[in-house]
């Protein structure tokens, strides 16, 4: 199968390109930079220019069976920029012969989401759904990349660190290699009994656990200090305005105040059978990040 990739420099998205590479399928993909094409992904058969929001150029459609949404521009205030660029993109590809689209969403896109990355995701899964596109759920992704490495860096780097409202919330987690195991099986079916995927272990974790074992996997001391998270968004609004770059946003705080452990089923184990344990995970990841694995 011929597979085009947005954002195949993502962490996830060049994760499953190799991934679906490895697995026999022509892999293509999106960069905005051309400088990210230079040679990286040796397993990449044709690499295209483009940016969210620019007239997409058609001849990156030629041939393709199937393709996947990865892109996501995360910068505050882009939501606008984010659903038309995807819509447009869609339907572009649908006028170039492009039938089978996947959109990869989040577990926090729902209709009542507070975070701006909610709001947008569940915009986008409503476009999807119309368009007949398959719509991905992943949680949280663990490995050397994203929100999670982020989150690790943090507990390696720092003695002591604020635990939002006791860290008692849910998490859903799966890490990235569960994951491109999944999508590679979803790419293969032809008649989708079902268009909606949420792909994270059933076994939701709370964050305090997962930062836990984070500090127990990398042989820290951190020491965790519960703290309102409503009281942590201020600063962090202020860091922000100021243009000050953070590892975790006010948009990563709200979403998690909101999340609960019925938002969604977890559909893993009916695509794969054997999901390894939510304590595997963890460790694989946090392996990954300690030893600087990066894709390419
Ligand atoms: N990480 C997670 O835990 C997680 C969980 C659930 C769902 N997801 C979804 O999975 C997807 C990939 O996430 P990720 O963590 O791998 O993100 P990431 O590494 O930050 O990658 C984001 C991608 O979007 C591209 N991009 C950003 N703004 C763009 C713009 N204006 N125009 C064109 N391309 C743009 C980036 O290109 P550059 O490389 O040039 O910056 C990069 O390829 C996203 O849709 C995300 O919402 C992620």
């Amino acid at each position: 199968m011929n597979i085009l990739i947005t954002g195949i420099s993502s962490f996830i998205g060049c994760n499953v390109g190799r991934h679906l590479s490895g697995a026999g399928h022509n892999v293509y993909g999106t960069v905005r930079n051309r400088a990210k094409l230079s040679g990286q992904y040796k397993w990449l058969k044709k690499g295209f220019i483009h940016e969210l929001g620019d007239l997409p150029d058609l001849v990156m459609f030629e041939g393709v069976d199937l393709l996947i949404h990865f892109v996501h521009d995360f910068r505050p205030g882009r939501s606008e920029v984010n659903i038309r660029g995807t819509q447009e993109l869609c339907l572009a590809a649908k006028k170039g012969g492009v039938d089978r689209q996947i959109f990869v969403s989040s577990y926090s896109a729902r209709q009542d989401a507070v975070s701006e990355y909610g709001k947008t995701k569940y915009a986008l899964e409503s476009f999807f759904s119309e368009e007949n596109g398959i719509i991905l759920r992943p949680g949280l992704v663990l490995g050397n990349g994203g929100l999670f490495k982020r989150m690790v860096r943090l507990v390696l780097n720092f003695p002591v660190l604020p635990l939002l409202d006791g860290g008692v919330r849910p998490v859903p987690i799966i890490d990235v290699d569960t994951l491109c195991q999944a999508i590679s099986v979803i790419v293969k079916y032809e008649l989708h009994e079902s268009k909606e995927f949420n792909l994270f272990h059933h076994e939701l974790v709370s964050l305090k656990y997962l930062l836990s074992q984070t500090r127990l996997v990398a042989e820290r001391k951190t020491l965790f200090v519960n703290f309102p998270s409503k009281l942590l968004l201020v600063p962090l609004e202020f860091l922000q305005k100021m243009g000050i770059r953070i590892p975790i946003s006010t948009d990563n705080v709200r979403g998690y105040i909101v999340n609960k452990d019925d938002m969604y089923p977890s559909q893993l184990g009916r695509i794969l059978p054997d999901v390894p344990t939510v304590d595997l995970m963890i460790s694989k990841a946090i392996s990954q990040i300690l030893e600087g694995s990066i894709c390419q």
